[in-house]
């Protein structure tokens, strides 16, 4: 991404490291580079929004998988009263080796976002800071400012250079590029779930687990997208091949973005989601592009997932159970639920799937298994 000469392993002050444990995320600060570190106090940093009180954090805690911590809203409530954003949070563990969006062989590969608007995990830091649905910030010199201001301004200079605040705009690429760093750093990728250590041969799965991870890999489909194998890197699977897929999730009626007054939601309850194929055409990509691409969303990984209710883009489904059930029955006459939000390019692989309400029961007990910090 760029490169400058400070080490990485540069000591980080004492005062600092104490400030870390208080911050109560239970993962030793210390296996953290600078630049780790460094993002980490970015990301929980309350002070960079405006007005002051929220961070990525708040949106992206801890203790819901670095999810939204708000059950009660489908999606997210930025630092104004009554802005929401469109969107369901999801948990941002295991993007680290998301790659960037590319166009590949019959479609699209890699990005941040639900439709990938953000090519990488430097890009997407870019944006919450300004985005007025959420941190509200009116431009990125104030962003820069108030890390200037900041306790932590002096390790920021030890990470990117004395003068470093003397250009706004680079200041403003090496947040990102901090807060990418610690999104990549162990905290946020542990592979340390029950299954993880199943696969390390240290415990074994229950009969109800193994028979969902069977389901999973076999009668439920859900393999082919959220991926058992691991990915080249050789890391253990982390449950997403980085594509898109539009599997024909229902509008959210409880939506609150619907309501939003102009200029910030145009279309009102008109409002649709189109996915990757919403952003290819945003970019001026012509209709043979965008239009095979209308609904699509990146799968998501589904590891943690028992932690980030609730579910799908527009936060639709509050129960894993309802996610599973959904899949197994989406096609099947009378099952109740609502015709998909874009009726183009709907995945047939899931939709009548067969599965009894015993195996729903398995494909769930077999992803609770899937949540970091397992202690057996
Ligand atoms: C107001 C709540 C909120 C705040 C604050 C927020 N996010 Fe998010 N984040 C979301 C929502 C909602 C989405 C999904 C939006 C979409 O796909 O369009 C998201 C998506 C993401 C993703 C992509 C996840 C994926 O699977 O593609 C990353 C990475 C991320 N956020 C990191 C950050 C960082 C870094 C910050 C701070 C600079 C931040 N977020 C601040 C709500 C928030
Ligand atoms: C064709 C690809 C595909 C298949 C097959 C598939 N999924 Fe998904 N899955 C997705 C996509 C895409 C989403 C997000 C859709 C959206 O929000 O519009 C998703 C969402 C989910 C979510 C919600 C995640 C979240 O953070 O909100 C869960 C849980 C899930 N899938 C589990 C499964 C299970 C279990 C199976 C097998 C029964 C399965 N999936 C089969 C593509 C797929």
């Amino acid at each position: 991404m760029k490169s400058r000469s400070v080490p990485e392993s540069f000591p980080a002050g004492t005062a600092l490291l104490f400030g870390l444990l208080l911050m109560g995320t239970t993962a030793s600060a210390s296996a953290l580079t600078d630049k780790q570190t460094l993002g980490k106090l970015l990301f929980f940093d309350t002070d960079l929004s405006s007005p002051d009180g929220q961070a990525c954090g708040s949106c992206h805690d801890p203790s819901t998988a670095f999810s939204d911590p708000d059950k009660g809203l489908p999606v997210s409530g930025g630092v104004l009263p009554l802005r929401v954003g469109p969107r369901n949070a999801p948990t941002i563990t295991y993007l680290a080796t998301a790659p960037d969006f590319a166009p590949i062989a019959g479609g699209f590969i890699g990005g941040q976002f639900w439709d990938s608007r953000a090519a990488n995990l430097f890009e997407q830091a870019k944006l919450p800071f300004l985005n007025t649905l959420e941190m509200h910030n009116p431009n990125r010199k104030l962003v820069v400012h108030d890390v200037e201001k900041g306790e932590y301004a002096d390790l920021f200079r030890q990470v990117y250079g004395t003068n470093v605040f003397d250009n706004y705009e680079a200041a403003y690429n090496d947040i990102a590029d901090a807060i990418a760093a610690f999104e990549r750093s162990p905290e946020l990728n542990k592979f340390n779930s029950k299954f993880d250590l199943f696969l390390q041969g240290e415990v074994d799965l229950t009969t109800q687990e193994t028979e969902g991870l069977a389901i999973f890999n076999g009668k439920g489909q859900c393999f082919r997208c959220h991926v058992t194998t691991p990915n080249s890197d050789g890391d253990p699977p982390v449950f997403t091949s980085f594509r898109f897929a539009n599997i024909g999730v229902p509008r959210n009626p409880d939506n609150p973005f619907y309501s939003l007054l102009l200029p910030l939601n145009p279309d009102g309850a008109g409002f649709v989601d189109d996915g990757l194929g919403g952003f290819l055409r945003d970019m001026g990509e012509p209709p043979e592009v965008y239009e095979p691409q209308l609904g699509r969303m990146n799968f998501p990984t589904v590891r943690n997932v028992a932690k980030t209710s609730p579910y799908m883009h527009n936060g639709v489904f509050p129960e894993l159970k309802t996610v599973v059930h959904f899949f197994n029955t989406r096609d099947v006459l009378g099952s109740g639920f609502d015709p998909p939000e874009t009726p183009t390019n709907v995945s047939t692989v899931i939709g009548n799937l067969g599965l009894t309400e015993e195996e729903e029961n398995a494909l769930v007990a077999f992803m609770e298994t899937l949540t970091d910090d397992y202690e057996p």
